[in-house]
């Protein structure tokens, strides 16, 4: 198992590129069985979580090749419509094949994807989804298996605008007869993202980015080039990497649009920030101050994915931040390494009270999670003395090589093979 060695107190100055979006790679790479052909994918992000969807890809027959920054998938051979348990368990957002299993070969077989650090992770609104698009499924020993003789267009509404059961829809109703509407959608940008690949691969997509999402099925799919959005989540954590430990950073290659909620909490809290273009400049002068309530939300609200890492930053900020987390169950998974740190945190139920203190002391830390593990990383970078963060595994999900990032920056981190 790796570990990150990370010596603190030391500012953060330099630029980075900010990786393509691990949770736009994903859907989209679901996306690519949905036409006969070779798909590029540019900006694909290095991630154990996109090595995983490529193991599913191959398992069903496409030809998986990394290129540089791109990832080539050519789907002409796919012969299976089964996700295997071992695969299913390596990720569980690998739910998001099953719509585009469906649309491509009619049928689809996969365990029920386990919960996770976050708590369980229902997919009724998924299943539900697939059935108002005439898929019959039969649950049954931890198995999902799915058939539609003939998908047809349909009106769903989503009792919550979930990330994974719009792009489900989405995917499986590019191959419906008909039109499908997707109401009460989500209206992330990976969301948006998705749209943009299926109608260059000839679908006819529309509304993406707002509740309403409209989709004409049964076109004729051809395999395109697509270049992935940036990843606003792990800019974001770099922002409060800067936060923690001060210095004068430039992030590049960002879309800040994506992420209006956080750059807001955080120049509320001091940072300064600049954007130009694609590029966030982010400079901590003095120090942090506490902000109004951390309330997480669907898109365009405060994202989920950031809670963690900002109340790093908050846990050194002068006063008392509140956060309440609001998408999942058991996301405060990062609170008790944090107090190990000497952070002033108290949980109860969906809220965190967070009591910021002058600086937080280095520790041997344990990765909960992926954006629990990230938050780690960011309190060690502002800690005095040296940190270990173990069970990088985590971080590696969904961050590239986050140790060769912040040494660009400036940082004295390593990782070490245990
Ligand atoms: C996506 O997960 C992201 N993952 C998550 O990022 C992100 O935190 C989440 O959206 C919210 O933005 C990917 O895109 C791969 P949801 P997803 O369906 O689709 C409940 C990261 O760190 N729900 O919007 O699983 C669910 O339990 C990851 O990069 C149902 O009840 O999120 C949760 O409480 C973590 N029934 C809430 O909705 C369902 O059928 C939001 O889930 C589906 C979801």
């Amino acid at each position: 198992m790796s570990v990150l060695k990370i010596e603190g107190g030391r500012p953060l100055n330099g630029k980075i590129k900010v990786q393509g979006a691990k949770n736009s790679a994903l859907p989209i790479l679901a996306a690519t069985l949905l036409s006969r052909g070779g798909c590029e994918i540019r900006n694909c992000p290095r991630l154990k979580d996109v090595e995983s969807a490529g193991k599913i890809l191959a398992y069903l027959g496409c030809r998986v090749k990394r290129d540089g920054d791109a990832v080539f998938v050519d789907t002409t051979d796919l012969d299976r419509f089964d996700i295997p348990d071992g695969l299913m368990r390596e990720m569980r957002s690998s739910v998001i094949f099953l719509g585009a299993i469906v649309g491509r070969a009619g049928e689809a077989k996969m365990s029920y994807p386990g919960g996770c650090e976050l708590g369980p992770r229902p997919i009724d609104l998924h299943l539900s989804a697939l059935r108002a698009m005439g898929v019959d499924i039969q649950e049954e020993g931890g198995m999902i298996i799915c058939k539609a003789d003939k998908l047809k267009g349909a009106n769903i509404s989503l009792a919550f605008p979930s990330v994974g059961a719009t792009e489900n829809a989405m995917l499986a109703a590019t191959a419906a007869e008909g039109t499908t509407r997707i109401q009460n959608a989500a209206t992330e940008p990976e969301i948006v993202d998705l749209q943009d690949f299926l109608n260059a691969c000839g679908a006819v997509v529309r509304g993406a980015g707002t509740n309403m999402i409209e989709i004409q099925g049964a076109r004729n799919m051809y395999p395109c080039k697509h270049d992935v959005i940036p990843d606003r989540i792990a800019a974001a954590t770099f922002l409060c990497a800067v936060a923690c430990a001060g210095g004068d950073i430039r992030l590049e290659g960002v879309n800040s649009t994506h992420l209006d909620s956080v750059l807001s909490i955080l120049a509320e809290a001091g940072l300064r920030l600049e954007v130009r273009g694609d590029t966030i400049r982010a400079a901590k002068i003095s120090g942090l101050a506490r902000v109004g309530p951390v309330r997480t939300m669907p898109y365009p609200g405060f994202p989920t994915d950031a809670q963690a890492p900002v109340m790093a930053v908050m846990a050194t900020a002068r006063g008392c931040t509140i956060f309440v987390e609001n998408i999942f169950d058991n996301r405060y998974r990062h609170v008790g390494e944090l107090i190990r740190m000497g952070a002033d945190i108290r949980v109860e139920g969906k809220v965190a009270i967070v009591n910021g203190v002058p600086t937080l002391s280095s520790a041997t830390l344990n990765s909960t999670d992926l954006r629990g593990g990230a938050a780690l990383v960011v309190a060690a970078l502002g800690a005095e003395g040296e940190s270990c963060v173990c069970d990088v595994n985590h971080i590696d999900r969904g961050y590239e090589s986050v140790e060769t990032a912040l040494l660009e920056l400036g940082a004295k981190i390593k990782r070490v093979d245990e």
